[in-house]
């Protein structure tokens, strides 16, 4: 039989600065009273000036493994969603494997916005539910903070910067990620978008003159489109799994707007008690919205080993998708393990081969050693 691919490690990563609706309400024309009601955001992190989506990843990632007592170089694959990539190439994922140390993985971005999260999460468990992989590491990490116009109040107030991981271990237990399902309409493309900056729309004067590399939403449109396939998703995951609503003790969703969210339950005739909701405290993380209220839900004691929860999201693409899961525990470990030791480590290791590339173009100039 087919492994199991369980949720073994999970963890979380906030920038510190914390940015209040008050604050915001001082530099642009809104108020807390407006983002609260139409929203449910008090308040977001934004990312320090030394901080980025990969070291925000592999302060999430380094958590994950110490939970699950794994070290980096156990793992054989990475997948870092994000909708705010350090660079187009090479991916955040390769950046957060290097400073891992996790030498044996294979490391790639997946780009389907705010959904990135809950398609990583089925791509991991499907690499792993095929035997070919054992250890994963999923990763949504976000600094969105550089890619929305600070002075854009349709945007600007929704979103925050954070990241959260999930170790996913192949195991012969029944449980882990038992179903899921992915979504896309290319059609409403236009909806959510962040037009400049690929190579539709490169970076010139005149892009950044018209404020293209900034994030760009129709907001009732998106508004309209998450209240319905929040629910539609989680329906149609939790068929899958061959369970019913009732059976469902959580549903963690994509954390954008506590209306949305609300509009949902009330369609799905499920209890909001059983929903987590911390956008308030974090606003929009995107990609990293769902791991982040996860870890904050098994820290409340709301989310124990045997539960089943639903992980539903939605954004930009169109995209959306949904996940149940098995809620587990850590796999017994081995040996005790020390992640941030290897983080040591593999400063040293990125030092040294960088060295030795050097070294290597000093002993052999222009000509190609392999030739
Ligand atoms: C953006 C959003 C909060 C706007 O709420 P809304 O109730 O739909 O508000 P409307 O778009 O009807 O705008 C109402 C008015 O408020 C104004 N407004 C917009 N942002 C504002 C702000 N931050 N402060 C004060 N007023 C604001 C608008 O300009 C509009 O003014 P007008 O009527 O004079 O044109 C809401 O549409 C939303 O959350 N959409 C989903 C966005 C989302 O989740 N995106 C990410 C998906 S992953």
């Amino acid at each position: 039989m087919s492994p199991f691919a369980h949720i073994t490690g999970w963890g979380m990563a906030v920038p510190q600065r914390i940015v209040t609706n008050a604050e915001l309400a001082l530099r642009i024309d809104t108020s807390d009273e407006w983002i609260q009601s139409r929203t449910g955001i008090r308040e977001r992190r934004v990312a320090s000036e030394d901080q980025t989506t990969a070291s925000l990843g592999v302060d999430a990632a380094q958590r994950a493994l110490d939970m699950a007592r794994l070290k980096p170089a156990d793992l054989d694959l990475i997948i870092v969603a994000t909708s705010s990539p350090e660079h187009i190439f090479p991916a955040t994922a390769c950046l957060v494997q290097d400073r891992l140390g996790a030498s044996k993985a294979g490391a790639f971005d997946l780009l389907a916005a705010c959904s990135g999260f809950i398609f990583a999460l089925n791509m991991g468990t499907q690499a792993i539910r095929t035997g070919a992989v054992k250890n994963a590491l999923i990763i949504g990490a976000e600094t969105l903070s550089r890619i929305v116009d600070w002075n854009d109040r349709n945007t600007c107030v929704l979103f925050g910067d954070g990241a959260g991981a999930f170790v996913l271990q192949a195991s012969p237990e029944q449980g882990g990620v038992i179903s899921a399902v992915m979504r896309s309409d290319g059609s409403g493309g236009d909806l959510l978008i962040l037009p400049g900056g690929g190579s539709r729309i490169p970076a010139t004067h005149k892009s950044v003159q018209a404020g293209q590399h900034y994030v760009q939403m129709n907001g009732r449109e998106v508004f309209r489109f998450a209240s319905r396939v929040l629910g539609q998703a989680t329906e149609e995951a939790v068929k899958k799994a061959q369970l019913s609503l009732d059976e469902i003790n959580l549903i963690i969703p994509h954390q954008a707007n506590q209306r949305i969210i609300e509009a949902a339950l009330r369609g799905l005739d499920f209890p909001v008690e059983r929903c987590v909701i911390n956008l308030d405290r974090y606003g929009n993380t995107s990609t990293a919205s769902i791991p982040i209220a996860t870890c904050e839900a098994v820290q409340q004691g709301r989310l124990k080993p045997g539960d089943k929860v639903v992980f539903v999201g939605f954004g930009g693409g169109l995209t959306w998708g949904a996940a149940v899961v098995v809620w587990s525990a850590p796999l017994p470990a081995a040996r005790r393990v020390m992640p941030y030791r290897y983080r040591l480590y593999a400063r040293l290791r990125s030092m040294i081969k960088r060295l030795m590339r050097r070294l290597d173009v000093l002993v052999w100039g222009r000509r190609n050693p392999y030739l």
